[in-house]
């Protein structure tokens, strides 16, 4: 554990999680309630996902989880739902500079004469003059109608670079990825690069719990972001009926969300878990180290399944090779 998390900074508190308590603070009992990147800035270990969080329900949530002591909204310029969560961040009367926000260019966006108004339009519905975080939300460079852009999806230098130049502007404050595989992390970073990418959000859930990615990353000092961390919908039930998972919630008093949302963490990933449910919302945030030997049973189980991912959009997308090739 302690080597798991070297270089992180723990809030420890003691007595275990009141759960629902709904109270502005969460009961950790040493997780890293931040990771520190390579900037200094330290990104809350806990966030509220926003896609496929509708209108008039996107906003609601957000003051939720504000109210519940959450100050990390994972949200993307494609979830077309920039404009209330901004409204939602104002409405709240919580400080710009408390919540961490992070957004997502889109694969329309990548040429680098479209990223700063891409940008800009995110800013401009968010209600904000910077971002923390700006992903590249697709390894591909892709306008719509068209095919897609070879060179500028096997090599991003030229986005990244324009990311860079955003960066040194003062519009966002860290830069980093998305859905990016091994491969194509090495191809970015062979660049002579001015930043690093921060850190590279992708699938992990029980069912598809990517060690080998977890592994390289920490030994990269690359931080991961856990999507879709309950499995997404239509296998969030299946999760939550995990045998390990049940059995773990029983032995300490919590929920079996909050089981896997505090795994997420203890394996070293920022956890991005979605829910519009104001009940679910403030249940997510409160997050527990669990036991070693309890951690190390669900590792075992997540592990030694077939690994099952959820989200492959390359067909949707007619490109004819897979995105994570
Ligand atoms: N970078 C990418 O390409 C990418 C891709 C996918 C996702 N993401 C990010 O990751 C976030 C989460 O991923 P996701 O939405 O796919 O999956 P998820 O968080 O694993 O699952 C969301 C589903 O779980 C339900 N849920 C949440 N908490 C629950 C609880 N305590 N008990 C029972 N059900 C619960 C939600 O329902 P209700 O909302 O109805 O409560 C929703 O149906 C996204 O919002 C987004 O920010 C990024």
């Amino acid at each position: 554990m302690v080597v798991l998390l070297s270089g992180l900074r723990y809030v420890a508190r003691s007595g275990l999680p009141k759960c629902m308590g709904g109270r502005p603070h969460r009961n950790i009992t040493s997780l890293p309630s931040h990771y520190t990147l390579p900037s200094g800035d330290k990104i809350p270990s806990v966030a509220l996902g926003v896609w496929r969080a509708g209108p008039n329900e996107v906003g609601e949530a957000v003051k939720t989880a504000l109210k519940a002591g959450y100050r990390h909204i994972d949200g993307a310029w494609i979830y077309r739902n920039e404009a209330e969560v901004g409204q939602a961040l104002k409405d709240s009367g919580v400080p710009r500079e408390d919540v961490w926000i992070t957004s997502k260019l889109w694969n329309t966006f990548h040429a680098p004469e479209d990223i700063e108004p891409a940008l800009d339009d995110s800013l401009t519905k968010l209600g904000t003059d910077y971002l923390d975080l700006y992903l590249i939300h697709w390894p591909l460079a892709k306008k719509d109608g068209q095919p897609y852009d070879k060179n500028l999806t096997e090599n991003p230098y030229p986005t990244w670079q324009k990311l860079e130049e955003l960066v040194e502007k003062g519009k966002v404050r860290n830069i980093g990825v998305s859905n990016f595989n091994i491969r194509r992390l090495q191809n970015l970073t062979a660049n002579p690069l001015k930043f690093k990418p921060a850190v590279n959000q992708v699938e992990i859930s029980y069912w598809f719990p990517q060690p080998e990615l977890l592994k390289w990353s920490k030994e990269n000092n690359l931080l991961l972001e856990a999507y879709s961390p309950l499995g997404s919908e239509g296998k969030v039930k299946d999760t939550l009926n995990v045998p390990e998972v049940k059995e773990i919630a029983k032995e300490l008093g919590i929920t079996p969300a909050q089981v896997v949302i505090s795994w997420h963490v203890q394996r070293g990933t920022v956890v991005l878990p979605k829910s519009v449910t104001p009940s679910r919302v403030v249940e997510n945030y409160q997050v527990r180290a669990l036991p070693p030997a309890l951690f190390e049973k669900l590792e075992e189980a997540a592990t030694s399944h077939k690994p099952y991912p959820r989200l492959n959009p390359s067909k949707g997308w007619g490109i004819d090779f897979d995105i994570f090739d």
